[in-house]
């Protein structure tokens, strides 16, 4: 009797921001069981505390696959990763490629399969911000442009989508992976040890306290911007003191710059996802320009101040705890001080941010892949 062979999808991650879309994506796949899969890190990030403590904590497998591409220029980035795709596929040919959010490995490995006449699923389909000055709208938008299936955490992203001229049949609103691993690791952590964090002492010396995070290229890599930004968390760390976990590309810029922030903000190495978790999940207020905590804070109503013009995630403005400050350093403060002063109730969690999504997204594909 010939037996039926078991479909086989690759799981692309390469930065950090993948690692916990990623996660619940395996869990999903482990528990419905009609898909074989594969995992291939393209090593975008390379540090341990930005990558393999990721793989560690949220429980991934090692991946099948490491390419080592991390660190240079994007197009030196893009390159070295589509150079490995590409022989990865030739050798080893999925039936389907997945891939997540807007980082260069996503359209990286999202266009090599695509010309490998291989289909694409991309997970996090369809936001956009409108400003063509972020590296990863670029991404988004090329690699919706190619992809195959679309699976969509919020309703804006479905109206871009068929804005765009994608057929309805191929856009799936399922909600949101991040939000699935932020639900289930807080569940994890109040059960967890977490007096080995790196970040419980400064919490339990500080009581109330802000969090701190900044990366963007627009915000981080230029002085003249950086330098007033810098002023306005020194003025809210005279009200709320604040911890400040610093990214690579953060810090170097403020080592440059030889930028100091005061005696109330606390810098931290970055930090791990349950550590660093352990500690915004109880401050009053969270500072950042990064997509995913404005979700995540938005899933544990947490208030929010995002230091950008725009957000390609406006459903954590209307209906979550998010407030867009831009990066005049009088609104950052003032947005700052109205959420200290005045904590909003908490807010609603958007339609299917309640931790299933991956398994909706599972559940498509193997439909689709059958
Ligand atoms: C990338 C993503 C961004 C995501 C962010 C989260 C793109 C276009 N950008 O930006 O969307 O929000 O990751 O972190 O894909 N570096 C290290 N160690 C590392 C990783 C990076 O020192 O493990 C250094 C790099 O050498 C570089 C800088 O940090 O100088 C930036 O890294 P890069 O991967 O280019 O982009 P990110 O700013 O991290």
């Amino acid at each position: 009797m010939e037996s039926t062979r078991v479909p086989c999808i690759h799981l692309v991650a390469g930065a950090r921001p993948n690692f916990m879309k990623i996660a619940p994506i395996v869990r999903a796949l482990q528990a419905d069981g009609r898909l074989r899969w594969k995992l291939v890190h393209t090593g975008q990030h390379y540090d341990r505390n930005m990558s393999d403590v990721f793989f560690e904590e949220l429980g991934i497998p090692a991946p099948d696959v490491h390419f080592n591409c991390g660190g240079g220029s994007h197009a030196a980035q893009t390159a070295r990763v589509m150079e490995a795709f590409e022989a990865h596929v030739a050798a080893d040919r999925p039936d389907a490629v997945l891939v997540v959010g807007d980082v260069n490995s996503t359209l990286a490995c999202a266009v090599v399969a695509k010309k490998a006449g291989i289909p694409v699923a991309h997970v996090e389909a369809g936001l956009r911000s409108g400003d063509m000055g972020m590296p990863e709208e670029i991404n988004r938008i090329v690699t919706d442009s190619i992809s195959d299936w679309f699976f969509v955490t919020e309703p804006s992203g479905v109206a871009h989508l068929k804005r765009e001229g994608q057929p309805d049949g191929r856009i799936f609103h399922v909600g949101h992976v991040m939000v699935d691993n932020v639900v289930y690791q807080a569940e994890r952590l109040t059960t967890a040890e977490t007096g080995g964090f790196g970040t419980d002492a400064v919490k339990r010396q500080l009581g109330r306290y802000g969090v701190v995070t900044l990366h963007r290229p627009s915000n981080v890599d230029d002085p003249a911007t950086l330098a007033p930004i810098a002023g306005a968390l020194k003025t809210i760390s005279a009200r709320l003191p604040l911890v400040f976990p610093v990214h690579p590309r953060t810090r170097g810029t403020l080592e440059r710059l030889g930028l100091t922030l005061g005696p109330n903000i606390h810098l931290l190495d970055p930090q791990p996802y349950m550590a660093f978790l352990h500690l915004w999940k109880d401050a009053a207020l969270v500072l950042t320009d990064s997509g995913g905590l404005q979700e995540e804070t938005t899933a544990l109503g947490v208030p929010c101040v995002t230091i950008r013009d725009n957000t390609e995630r406006p459903i954590t403005v209307e209906e979550g705890t998010n407030v867009l400050a831009g990066t005049a350093p009088e609104r950052i403060v003032e947005l700052a001080l109205a959420a200290i002063d005045h904590p909003a109730a908490q807010r609603r969690r958007p339609a299917l941010w309640d931790g299933k999504a991956a398994g909706r997204i599972v559940s498509l594909l193997a439909e689709r892949l059958a």
